[in-house]
């Protein structure tokens, strides 16, 4: 609700606030003139702000909300020397309002992963999801296994730039990439940078596929011993994924999530878990074994029996897992968090066994795939598929949720696979404006039909902050 008073005043929030009425007059703002109070009848992560003309009254619940408020000032003062008054009442439509960054595939580094949080703050985001293992590249320094940077964090070349770098599509450039990873105290210096924004920060580290670069290496804990050392080079699902008929490879990993439980102290572990191939278990007699062993059905049998093990193993040390949802096949316990990516249909299935879910339906909150902008100088990895700004905006994490499902949806993220996205210039672009509305779908979740016009009207406003700020964000058209 957005009621305007007397003065004409052009009010762009960007996400819109629940409620908002302006009035005639305004306040000259400075920071000296907030003054911050307490109401534990607020909801969390929720304010009031008090816009008068000789200053500013912010109150909240906890610090989270008084931070939000802060940002919704931030956005008022970026317009003029002075803020309209008024009264804003705000809090989030969904607690879990996330942003995954890929950097298996390319590398961003800590400045624009601060960047990036700041950004995400900005837009009231509070979940980092950092993807940080992949076929293409391992990114997380482990001292106590020192092979997984040394061969699984540099690879020999990438695909060219301005092909996909699918199988079909595939040019190689010839230029090393890497070494690239974060070391302990670059991941410490992130997780406080994210603390201070009210950002939570979940590493994924996947197990059983997406995998290559951890073989590169242990080639130990392939099924095929023969592999080259080197990560992955080209973009798509690889076959080679972990030995799940292999102790040792089971124990390796769990030394692994050990590590990764040290680095990371916060709640959630995220496992990946999806797209596993299953060509080299059929071949393997290690994994023929285990399935014989355990009875399993079939291969299907053995990646649930893979899932279960870990997130079990995590639970034992205290964590809460989170999987994409092909881990529903392994019928973890309840406190397992589904990560629906692919059909709707397995987000309602989670959630009605008793999952918390998140959201982060393809159409609508993959980054990466074309916006549908006439003057997009980008590479996309799926270039049919379109996910313009409208779509981003019409995005409702609780869409085709029944009542029984809809309490454990958390919220949603929004995702950048990074096959195709190779600096932060292309990563800003793809990002933004997409995230704003995504922001807008999670925070406001404004009630269908949308009024995308609204939307765009403040966008365009908002696009220019963003735009003086430094931030290659997309145009609108
Ligand atoms: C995914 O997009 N493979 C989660
Ligand atoms: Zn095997």
């Amino acid at each position: 609700m957005q009621i305007l008073g007397m003065l004409a005043v052009a009010v762009a929030l960007v996400p819109a606030p629940k409620e908002q009425v302006w009035r005639a007059g305004a306040c000259t703002f400075v920071e000296k003139n907030v003054r911050f109070t307490r109401d534990a009848a607020l909801p969390p992560e929720g304010y009031r702000l008090d816009v008068a003309s000789d200053g500013v009254t912010v109150a909240s619940a906890d610090d989270a909300g008084a931070f939000y408020a802060q940002k919704t000032l931030k956005q008022l003062a970026a317009d003029g020397a002075s803020i309209p008054c008024g009264t804003v009442t705000d809090a989030p439509a969904f607690r879990w309002r996330g942003f995954m960054l890929d950097e298996g595939r390319h590398f961003f580094g800590k400045e624009t992963v601060k960047e990036l949080l700041d950004l995400m703050a900005d837009h009231k985001l509070n979940v980092f999801h950092w993807h940080l293992t992949e076929d293409q590249g391992w990114r997380l320094d482990i001292p106590r296994f020192p092979e997984l940077v040394r061969y699984g964090a540099v690879r020999p070349e990438s695909p060219m730039h301005g092909c996909r770098g699918t199988k079909g599509d595939y040019r190689g450039n010839g230029q090393p990439y890497g070494p690239y990873f974060y070391t302990a105290a670059d991941i410490r210096e992130i997780l406080a940078y994210a603390k201070e924004r009210f950002i939570t920060v979940v590493p994924e580290v996947e197990v059983p596929g997406h995998i290559r670069a951890l073989l590169a290496a242990h080639p130990e804990f392939a099924c095929r011993p023969d592999l080259p050392r080197v990560p992955c080079m080209f973009n798509g699902v690889q076959d080679e994924v972990l030995c799940a008929g292999n102790d040792e490879a089971i124990r390796f990993m769990e030394q692994v999530y050990d590590e990764v439980c040290a680095l990371f102290p916060g709640t959630y572990i995220h496992i990946g878990g999806d797209e596993c191939p299953k060509k080299r278990w059929k071949a393997c007699p290690k994994c023929q074994a285990r399935i014989k062993t355990l009875g399993l059905k079939d291969e299907d049998g053995l990646q649930a029996w893979v899932t279960r093990h870990f997130t079990d193993y995590l639970a034992k040390k205290g964590r809460r897992t989170i999987g994409w949802d092909e881990i529903l096949a392994g019928a973890p316990g309840t406190e397992t968090v589904v990560h629906n990516w692919r059909k709707p249909k397995y987000g309602i299935e989670a959630a009605e066994k008793g999952h918390d879910v998140i959201v982060s339906n393809v159409r609508e909150t993959y980054f990466s795939v074309p916006q549908g902008v006439s003057d997009d100088p980008f590479t996309y990895l799926s270039p049919k598929m379109r996910c313009t700004l409208a779509t981003a905006y019409a995005f409702d994490p609780l869409a085709g949720m029944t009542d029984k499902a809809k309490p454990r949806v958390l919220g949603a993220e929004c995702c950048m696979w990074s096959e195709c996205v190779w600096n932060e210039y292309d990563l800003a672009f793809k990002l933004w404006p997409r995230a704003c509305a995504f922001a807008e779908a999670t925070w406001t979740a404004p009630a269908a039909p949308r009024d995308f016009a609204d939307f765009a009207r403040r966008m365009a406003v908002h696009r220019k902050r963003l735009i003086a700020a430094g931030v290659n964000c997309a145009p609108l058209d």
